[in-house]
Formats: structure tokens, C-alpha cells, sequence
């Protein structure tokens, strides 16, 4: 049954008209997807009044000195040409996910009920170890807090929330609808009012560690769970993205800002440090570009509200994966990237650049062993007698952690079905589909992972890419080529010797 809404709704025929006059509330603006997409926004549809974002203090900044740092980085150097003073449309709204109420003044609760029409959730912990208490305060408890909030907001257009592709990763195929994870939502929110010492709850933990993979999608899909259950008859869509990695070219090419997923293997491999990664290497890896994510999103808005107009409690879901209409696999991606790698060489790199795949963990722990601990130990050893800081095993003991982390989501494959973001894109105007690009079979990989890596080392190693530094990282390569060649043949030798000796000793 459909029941009247408070507001008519408008009928929306272009991206634009859900933008016109927007007043947007957004959570995660200091993510990596958040500053994506606000710069998307910003740019995109000049007549968006105001974008709010709560955001918090962190590490001696205050909300503010945060957002002005993050609006002179270089991704929004093209936004500060085009529109000199953009900054006058976001408001800072001072708050804390987890806290309660959000951690918003009165004021600023009232301003968002008076104002706000649009509503981004991307905010998230996505430590995939986080504490079961931590993942249920900030990505299920803020989710029913800003549900609320958004409740009061008259004008309401749609409230996006941004989930993941693996929140159900316990099932093999995942198809655009809510499941009902087994343990109800307001079991887990219950949990969290407990202390984490207390029995019942490390017994509900231990139990809730085999319902899903990690207590990141754990909560995620709960929260997804919350929102079917509670959102009745508000318009509400949930985006489902997979791995997010750089961008591919919007606003600038191969941007990146964290070390989520493979991008930190692949600046480790780069480095020169890491060279045994445990994926299956006829595995899909499922990885999509930020800036596809982000053109997506600000479409799922404008989508989900035509399904909301036809039918008020509809609740769209939209996967948004390469896996079903551009898959690479994870041997395709780690070749095409050590090509890339080879081309364009760390100027810092500590060893010749090879990575190797083994989706078994014996084969993982022997290489790990021998290719990560004992080079760490030769390094760190000869490090501390030249007075040198820098240490590797600490460096491989965090990459230990982050393999095992990430095991689940390369050795294992899913099937997705995306008919809405199919749906969406086709009926996208031939105009709009230019201005917001996101079909993923356009993608050609090789392109693409060649930007990629050239990102992780401008972004994260802080390489230069002068002909001059370019030369210097070559001249450095080759010769990190010979030690590594020399190095290999020497060991080779020391096997074959030991071999002889040992079959001299039996026979004779
Ligand atoms: N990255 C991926 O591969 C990926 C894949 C699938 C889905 N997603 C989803 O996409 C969304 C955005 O992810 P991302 O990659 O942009 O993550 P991110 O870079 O880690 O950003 C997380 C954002 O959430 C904010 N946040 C976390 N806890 C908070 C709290 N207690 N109070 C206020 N803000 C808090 C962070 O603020 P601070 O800056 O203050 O920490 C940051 O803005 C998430 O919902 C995630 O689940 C991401």
C-alpha cells in the first residue's frame, strides 16, 4: 500500500532537478570517498545551497582546521579555479558519530531538521578487527541516530546510505535486497550498552565472530537490517560499493589517501618490501574506481527517489562491483601491476619489485618467513649497525595482520547481481552519463592499474615524477635488479650445495 507522504514529491526527470536547491547533510566528508564525492557535488550542480558535514576533532585539530586542510588538497585545486569560493556553501556541524545524539549542539539538530533535503551516510570504521563495541556504536547506533535526525527533516528527498558489497559476504550470491543477517539488529545495539569484559558479551562476540566475516561487515549488514526495519516510509536507498581503490581520472587521475585493501600491498611491493601475498590467483578481484563509486552515488539518489515516488516503501539497493561485467583476476591485477611497476620505479625502493601469490597458507607462512622476516632481519640487523632508524619487521608483523584480514576477500569469490546500477546508468541521458561515468565495463584495466600505481607512488611514497628523479629511480632499479639476480643465483647455489653434500653423506 502506498500512504501519502507529508510533502508532495517532485518528479524528477534529470540528476539535476534532485540537486536543484539542495541542502545536503553529509557524514564521512573526511573519508576517502567523502571528499570525492563532496568535491563531485560541489562541482557538478552549482545550485546545491549548503552542504553540511559532521565532522570531529581529531589529533589536535579542531572540526574546522580540518576541513580547511582538507580543501587545499590537490584533489580540490580544480574546484577552487572553478569556483573560487565554494567553501562558503559547507557548513561544519561539530559532532561525533558514536556520541549520543551524534554529538550535535541543539542548534545544529534544528538547523538540519529545518534545512536538510539530502542525506549522505558514508561514515564508517572499516577496520575490519574492530572492536565488536566500537563497529556497533559507529556504524550501527550513528546509522539509527541520523536515521532520526533525518526523520525530522520535512523536505526529505532521500537518505543514501553507503554500505558495502560484502556485507552479507557469508552468502555466495548477493543479489540488490536486504537479507536478515541471523542475529537480529537490536541484539547487537543492546551489546553495546554492555561492558566489553562482561561474559555475555565476550560469549555474544565469540559467537558473532562465525556469522559474518569481521565485525565491520557484520555491522554493516546489520545497520542495513536497521534501516529496512525502521525507515518505513522514508525514502532510503543503500549503495553497495566493493573495494574502493583510486581514482581512475576525476578530478585528477590515480588519487589516493589511504591504505585499504591491496593498495597497501601494492605500495609495500613497490617499496620493494613485500613479496608474498596470500590471494587465490583465479580469484576476481572485485575493485572499483572512487570516482565511478562517487558518479554512481550522486545518481542513486535521483534513481531511488522514482522508485520511492511509484512505490513509498521501496527501498533500493544498489551493488556496485567490476566482478560480473569487468572481472580481473587477482593474478591479472598483480602482473599488470608489477608491470606498471616496472616502468615507473620507486626512487626510494629497498629491493627489486616481485610479488608472489599462493592461496595456500603453508606456502604463505614458508614464504613469508623467508622472503619477509629473514630479509627483515638482514635489513634491520645491518639498519641498527649503521645508527639507522628505519625498522622492517615491525612493518611485516602490520602486514601479517593485514593479510590475514584481507584473506577472506582473496581467496574467495562472490557472485553479485547489479540490475538497479544497470537500470540507473541506462537510463541516465547520454549527456549525464558523460558527466557522471560509472560504467564499469568502460574500464580497460591495464590503463587503469598503470594510473593506479602511479598514485600509490606520488600519494603515498611521495615520489616525484621530474625526468630528473625518474632517471635517478631507473639507475637505482638496475642496480637493485643485479643484487636481486645475484642474490637469487647465490642462494640457488647455497640449495645445490647443500643438496650434494647431503646426498654424499647418504650414499657415501
Ligand atoms: N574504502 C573502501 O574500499 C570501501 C568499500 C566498500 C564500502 N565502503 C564504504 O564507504 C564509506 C566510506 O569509506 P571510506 O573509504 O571513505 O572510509 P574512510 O576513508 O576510512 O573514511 C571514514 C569516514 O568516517 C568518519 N568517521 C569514522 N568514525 C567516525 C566517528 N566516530 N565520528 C565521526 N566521523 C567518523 C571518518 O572521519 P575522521 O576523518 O574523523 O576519522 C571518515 O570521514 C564507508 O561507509 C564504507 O563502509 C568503503
Amino acid at each position: 500500500m502506498v500512504t501519502p507522504t507529508a510533502v508532495a514529491p517532485p518528479a524528477l526527470t534529470t540528476v539535476n532537478e534532485m540537486y536543484e536547491g539542495g541542502q545536503i547533510l553529509m557524514t564521512g566528508a573526511t573519508g576517502f570517498l567523502g571528499q570525492i564525492l563532496i568535491e563531485k557535488l560541489l562541482r557538478s550542480f552549482p545550485r546545491i545551497k549548503t552542504i553540511y558535514i559532521i565532522v570531529r576533532e581529531k589529533k589536535g585539530l579542531s572540526a574546522e582546521q580540518r576541513i580547511d586542510k582538507m580543501f587545499r588538497n590537490v584533489i580540490f585545486e580544480s574546484l577552487h579555479e572553478l569556483m573560487p569560493h565554494f567553501q562558503l556553501k559547507i557548513k561544519v556541524l561539530n559532532g561525533q558519530l558514536d556520541a549520543p545524539n551524534l554529538g550535535l549542539s541543539p542548534e545544529d539538530r534544528s538547523l538540519v531538521m529545518s534545512k536538510v533535503n539530502l542525506v549522505f551516510h558514508c561514515a564508517a570504521t572499516l577496520r575490519f578487527d574492530e572492536e565488536l563495541k566500537v563497529a556497533i556504536n559507529t556504524n550501527m547506533y550513528a546509522t539509527q541516530k541520523l536515521l532520526d535526525l533525518a526523520k525530522q527533516c520535512s523536505n526529505l528527498r532521500m537518505f543514501t546510505y553507503v554500505s558495502t558489497a560484502f556485507s552479507h559476504a557469508n552468502r555466495k550470491y548477493i543479489e540488490e535486497i536486504v537479507y536478515k543477517p541471523k542475529t537480529h539488529y537490536t541484539e547487537l545495539l543492546k551489546l553495546a550498552e554492555m561492558d566489553i569484559t562482561h561474559p555475555k558479551y565476550q560469549e555474544a562476540r565469540d559467537r558473532l565472530s562465525t556469522e559474518n566475516i569481521n565485525t565491520y561487515t557484520l555491522t554493516k549488514a546489520a545497520a542495513e537490517q536497521l534501516l529496512h526495519e525502521e525507515a518505513t516510509y522514508i525514502p532510503v536507498c543503500i549503495f553497495r560499493p566493493s573495494i574502493v581503490v583510486s581514482t581512475w581520472s576525476d578530478p585528477i587521475p590515480g588519487w589516493i589517501d589511504n591504505l585499504y585493501g591491496p593498495t597497501g600491498l601494492v605500495c609495500g611491493a613497490q617499496a620493494g618490501i613485500i613479496r608474498s601475498v596470500l590471494a587465490d590467483p583465479n580469484v576476481k578481484a572485485d575493485l572499483v574506481p572512487v570516482d565511478f563509486v562517487a558518479n554512481a552515488l550522486v545518481c542513486a539518489p535521483w534513481h531511488a527517489r522514482q522508485s520511492y515516488e511509484k512505490d513509498n516503501s521501496s527501498m533500493p539497493v544498489y551493488n556496485y562491483v567490476s566482478s560480473k561485467d569487468n572481472p580481473i583476476t587477482w593474478y591479472d591485477f598483480s602482473i599488470t601491476s608489477q608491470k606498471a611497476q616496472l616502468s615507473i620505479p620507486s626512487s626510494q625502493g629497498l629491493w627489486y619489485c616481485f610479488v608472489l601469490l599462493t592461496k595456500h597458507r603453508t606456502v604463505y607462512f614458508l614464504q613469508n618467513l623467508l622472503l619477509h622476516y629473514l630479509f627483515g632481519y638482514i635489513f634491520d640487523t645491518c639498519s641498527w649497525i649503521s645508527g639507522n632508524k628505519f625498522r622492517l619487521l615491525p612493518i611485516y608483523d602490520k602486514m601479517s595482520k593485514v593479510v590475514s584480514a584481507l584473506e577472506p576477500f582473496s581467496t574467495k569469490e562472490w557472485t553479485f547481481d547489479n540490475r538497479n546500477v544497470e537500470q540507473m546508468w541506462n537510463q541516465l541521458s547520454s549527456s549525464e552519463q558523460n558527466r557522471f561515468p560509472f560504467n564499469i565495463e568502460s574500464l580497460n584495466w591495464d590503463d587503469f592499474l598503470d594510473r593506479y600505481v602511479r598514485g600509490t607512488l606520488v600519494h603515498h611514497l611521495n615520489d616525484k615524477m621530474d625526468s630528473e628523479t625518474r632517471i635517478k629511480a631507473k639507475k637505482r632499479y638496475t642496480r637493485l635488479t643485479v643484487a636481486h639476480h645475484c642474490a637469487k643465483s647465490l642462494l640457488y647455489a647455497c640449495v645445490v650445495l647443500l643438496l650434494w653434500s647431503l646426498l654424499k653423506y647418504i650414499l657415501w
